[in-house]
C-alpha cells in the first residue's frame, strides 16, 4: 500500500523527535519514499546526518540556503509529494501552522503544500489542554488537516502524565496506511449532494426547560461520515448531540423541529436525503418567556401542538431529492408500522428499528434493522452503526447509479 508513495516528514523540535526515526524506517521498509525537513529546533533533537542516513535522501532545513533552493526549492518540496506528516508537532509548530506563519523552510513548505497533511502532536499535557492549542488544533482540523494522536501516558517531565505524548511509531505508520487505504477507496457518490438529519430535536417549555428524546445521533452521524467517505458533499443537520462532527461534512446545528425543517429546505437541492433524526412530534403550545415559577400544589398544565413532519414534507415536495430515506423508530409491530410510514411519508426506503429499551438501540453502538422499499423487506443482521451506515450508503450509491 505504501509502495512508491512520496511522504514528506516535517520533524519539529520536541523530545519525541527520536521516535520519528523509527517511523522513517518503518515507512521505508514498506516501500515509501521519505524526504525530511527539519525545523530549526528539530535540529536540536535529531541531526540531519542521522535522518539523512535513515531516509537515504538529503535532509532540508534552511529556507535561505541558496544551494537547497536551487536543488529543489520549498515549493517543489511540498508539491512533489503524496502526503506530509508533521511529527512531532509541537504546540509552537501547530500554532504557526494554524496561523499561516512561514518563518522557516518547514513552515513555508507547509503553507505552500498541496498534499494532504497529517499532524502528530507531541507536547506536555498542559500545553495540549491549553485553550490556545485546542483552538489551533481545531482550526487545523477545520482546514482539513488530520491528526494521529496525541496519545495518553507519561511525559518527559518527571511525575507528569496525561494526553500529549507522540503516538507510538507503529500507530503513526498504521494511521498513514489507513490514510492511503481511504484515499484509494472508490468514491461512488462523487459529485452527489447528500443531506442527513441526525440526533434529537429539543422543544422549549421556558428559557430553561425543554422536552426531547433519547436519540444520541450516532447512527445519523455515522451515515453522514460514510457518505463523505464515499465522495459525496454532505450536509448534516443535527439536533443537540454529544458525538463529534464527522470529518469532511458541513454541519448545521439546530434545536427545534421547525429549525430542522427550515435547514433541510435551505440545503436543497440534494440527490439523496437520509432522515435519521428523532424529531419531536410535538412542541409545547406556549413557550413561557420567563422561567415558570413553582407554585405549590399547582404544576403547570402543558398542552402541545403538532410539529411539522420533516420527512413527509420533503417526501411529498416537488423539490424532493431523487432518493428519500426515512427511519422508523418502533417499539411494537416494527415491520407493519414501518410499511405504513413508507407510503405516508413518501419515502423510497424506510430503515426500521426496534427502539424498545430491551434492544439497546438508543445510545447504543449497534443496530438491527429492516430495510423496507416498494420491492419488499430485507432484514439486516445486527451490525455496528458504522456498518449499517456503510451498507445504506452502498444502497444509495447503487440506486443513484
Ligand atoms: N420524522 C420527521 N418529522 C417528524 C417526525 C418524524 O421528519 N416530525 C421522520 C424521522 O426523521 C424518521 C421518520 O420520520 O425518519 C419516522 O420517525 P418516527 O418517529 O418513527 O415516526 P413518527 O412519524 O413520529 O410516527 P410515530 O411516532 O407514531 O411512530
Amino acid at each position: 500500500m505504501l509502495a512508491g508513495k512520496r511522504i514528506l516528514i516535517v520533524i519539529g523540535g520536541g523530545i519525541a523527535a527520536y521516535k520519528v526515526l523509527e517511523v522513517i524506517r518503518r515507512l521505508k521498509e514498506r516501500g515509501a519514499e521519505v524526504r525530511v525537513i527539519l525545523t530549526r529546533s528539530g535540529k536540536e533533537f535529531v541531526t540531519p546526518m542521522t535522518v539523512g542516513a535513515l531516509s537515504g535522501e538529503k535532509v532540508f532545513s534552511d529556507l535561505f540556503d541558496p544551494t537547497e533552493e536551487q536543488d529543489i526549492g520549498h515549493i517543489v518540496l511540498s508539491r512533489d509529494t503524496d502526503l506530509i506528516l508533521v511529527a512531532p508537532a509541537t504546540a509552537n509548530l501547530i500554532a504557526r501552522m494554524a496561523n499561516g506563519i512561514a518563518d522557516e523552510l518547514a513552515t513555508a513548505s507547509l503553507l505552500a503544500a498541496a498534499a494532504p497533511i497529517i499532524v502528530c502532536p507531541a507536547m506536555n499535557q498542559r500545553m495540549w489542554a491549553h485553550p490556545a492549542t485546542q483552538r489551533n488544533a481545531a482550526q487545523l482540523a477545520a482546514d482539513g488537516v488530520r491528526f494521529i494522536g496525541p496519545a495518553e501516558g507519561r511525559m518527559a517531565e518527571r511525575n507528569e502524565a496525561g494526553v500529549g505524548r507522540l503516538s507510538e511509531p507503529m500507530d503513526i505508520v498504521a494511521g498513514v496506511e489507513a490514510f492511503f487505504a481511504e484515499a484509494t477507496q472508490p468514491k461512488p457518490l462523487a459529485g452527489r449532494h447528500v443531506l442527513v438529519t441526525s440526533g434529537p430535536t429539543i422543544e422549549p417549555i421556558d428559557p430553561v426547560r425543554f422536552i426531547t428524546n433519547r436519540s444520541s445521533g450516532k447512527q445519523g452521524h455515522a451515515i453522514a461520515a460514510a457518505a463523505a467517505r464515499a465522495g459525496a458533499r454532505v450536509t448534516l443537520i443535527s439536533g443537540p448531540v454529544s458525538v463529534p462532527n464527522p470529518r469532511g461534512v458541513d454541519v448545521v446545528h439546530v434545536e427545534t423541529a421547525r429549525e430542522m425543517l427550515d435547514a433541510v429546505f435551505a440545503a436543497l437541492p440534494a440527490d439523496a436525503a437520509v432522515m435519521a433524526a428523532a424529531v419531536s412530534d410535538w412542541r409545547p403550545a406556549e413557550v413561557a418567556g420567563e422561567k415558570i415559577k413553582k407554585a405549590a400544589g399547582a404544576p403547570p398544565p402543558l398542552s402541545f401542538l403538532e410539529n411539522p413532519d420533516i420527512l413527509a414534507t420533503l417526501g411529498h415536495d416537488n423539490r424532493r431529492p431523487k432518493l428519500v430515506v426515512g427511519f422508523a423508530a418502533e417499539t411494537t409491530d416494527v415491520e407493519s408500522n414501518a410499511a405504513r410510514k413508507l407510503v405516508s411519508k413518501g419515502a423510497d426506503y424506510i430503515i426500521a428499528n426496534d427502539v424498545s429499551a430491551a434492544s439497546g438501540v438508543f445510545g447504543g453502538d449497534s443496530n438491527s434493522v429492516y430495510v423496507l422499499s416498494s420491492a419488499g423487506v430485507e432484514a439486516w443482521p445486527t451490525l455496528a452503526k458504522e456498518e449499517v451506515a456503510d451498507r445504506l450508503i452502498g444502497l444509495i450509491a447503487k440506486r443513484l447509479g
